[in-house]
């Protein structure tokens, strides 16, 4: 397995260039099941999960060729000839699981395993099997897989989340664009790759109103065409590169970034002390004194803080001036990064879904282990500001979510490299 090395090395300066965004990614391309006709995804990010989806979709019979010079995802679905979603593809990843509504909606029928527990989470589907039985499946579980039929097709209904799943609002979203007649999802997930995966479906041919806001309507039509959409910015790797100037100082410049998709998560930043300039060529961030300051994050659905970016803000307020508390609503086991940030000299007291970070002055390099994706690079962000050498382990998860993460970091002064595990 890979390491990474890396070299506290004082303020970092220049642009990073912000890829398509993972999570719209993984919901775009099983939409391509909802169609006969090929969709095509520009701005693909070239990551690890993304060939997973490939793997999954091609095992159901879906041409898919991604272009890795031009980040295309061409995809077609025009046989598909097996309706099993693997345990072994949908273990690796659990995104796997929205490929379940599209296949119901196209198929009639599909058999997905349940992705099982993760490092955050058990990850649950109770969400996606209740809306997904409102439109008129039938559902269950058996040795681990997910048996779901709609033999007279799916019928449109009113449907409440009782919590804003993004995962379940897409499967019951990409389910409903064929179903018979209007369905509405009540307290929908807002996240800005919902508005994406709507845009992209309107282009296909589907009906939908609403996306992006908590009541999504979606009029079900016969049949999906073809489209081409490209795959939106990607918010969580544009947060996670704007904290590195202002763990490490500097001025960075990243490329493609859009205030509109961090809003709460740079109030955040600006409360800390930290500079968010819209530019032409998309968001510049500049710390204002030689450390931020203290604040309290609150993780919450879209508008709210991305619970994607919490790891990645607690190591920036390991080293700020005060002290900080951060609460985790989403996931019950998001905490992970604490120790390994302890390693370093944080001072962190991490009582269930609440950690109590008291800024230091400096942290220290030290070996620490990547536990999951966004932890691990919540360790390269704090490695950046600490004194010394922060060598991290297991960072396999990292190239889940970021695309030549060491080219982006060195592209503005960070001692950072690879090493080639075992
Ligand atoms: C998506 O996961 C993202 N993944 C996650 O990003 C992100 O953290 C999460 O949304 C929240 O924003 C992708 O888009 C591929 P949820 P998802 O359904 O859809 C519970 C990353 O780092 N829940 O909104 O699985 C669930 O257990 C990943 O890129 C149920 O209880 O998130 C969790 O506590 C990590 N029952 C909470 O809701 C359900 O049926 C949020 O889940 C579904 C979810």
């Amino acid at each position: 397995m890979d390491s990474i090395l890396v070299k506290g090395n004082g303020p970092l300066n220049g642009q990073i260039p912000i890829a398509g965004a993972k999570n719209a990614c993984l919901t775009l391309m099983p939409a391509t099941l909802l169609s006969e006709e090929p969709l095509t995804l520009t701005n693909a990010p070239r990551l690890s999960d993304i060939k997973t989806m490939t793997e999954l979709l091609q095992s159901l019979g879906a041409e898919v060729s991604g272009l890795q010079d031009g980040q295309v995802q061409a995809m077609s679905s025009h046989n598909i000839d097996n309706h099993v979603a693997d345990y072994e593809i949908v273990r690796k990843m659990r995104a796997s699981n929205l490929v379940l509504g599209p296949m119901l909606a196209r198929l009639g029928q599909a058999v997905v395993s349940l992705p099982g527990g993760c490092a955050i989470g058990a990850r649950p589907m109770d969400l996606h099997i209740h809306g997904l039985e409102a439109l008129g499946a039938e559902i269950e579980l058996k040795d681990g897989y997910l048996h779901a039929k709609a033999p007279r097709g799916l019928k449109g209904a009113v449907i409440e989340l009782s919590f804003a799943s993004v995962g379940a609002t897409e499967n019951i979203m990409m389910a409903a664009t064929l179903a018979k007649g209007t369905t509405q999802i009540k307290n929908a997930a807002r996240e800005p790759e919902i508005i994406d995966l709507a845009d992209c479906l309107k282009k296909m041919g589907a009906h939908i109103e609403g996306a992006g806001t908590p009541v999504i309507t979606i009029e079900g039509v016969d049949r999906l065409h073809g489209a081409t959409h490209p795959v939106v910015t990607d918010r969580i790797e544009l947060g996670t590169y704007m904290l590195a100037p202002a763990i490490c100082g500097g001025e960075v410049e990243l490329l493609g970034g859009r205030l509109d998709l961090v809003g709460a998560f740079v109030e955040k930043l600006n409360e800390a002390g930290v500079d968010v300039i819209e530019t032409k060529a998309g968001l510049k961030v500049k710390r204002q004194g030689d450390r931020v300051k203290a604040v309290d994050v609150t993780t919450e659905p879209f508008p709210g803080f991305p619970t994607d970016l919490q790891a990645q803000m607690m190591a920036l307020m390991c080293t700020a001036e005060g002290t900080s508390v951060l609460e985790e609503k989403i996931f019950e086991n998001r905490f992970m990064h604490a120790p390994e940030l302890i390693r370093m000299g944080a001072k962190i007291d991490v009582q269930g879904g609440h950690a109590t970070v008291t800024g230091v002055d400096h942290l220290k390099g030290a070996p620490v282990m990547a536990t999951d994706l966004r932890a691990s690079v919540s360790l390269i962000l704090a490695g950046l500001a600490a004194e010394g050498e922060t060598l991290i382990n297991r960072v396999y998860h990292l190239d889940r979510g970021y695309e030549k993460v060491v080219r982006k970091f060195s592209g503005v002064g960070a001692q950072i490299e690879r090493i080639k595990g075992g």
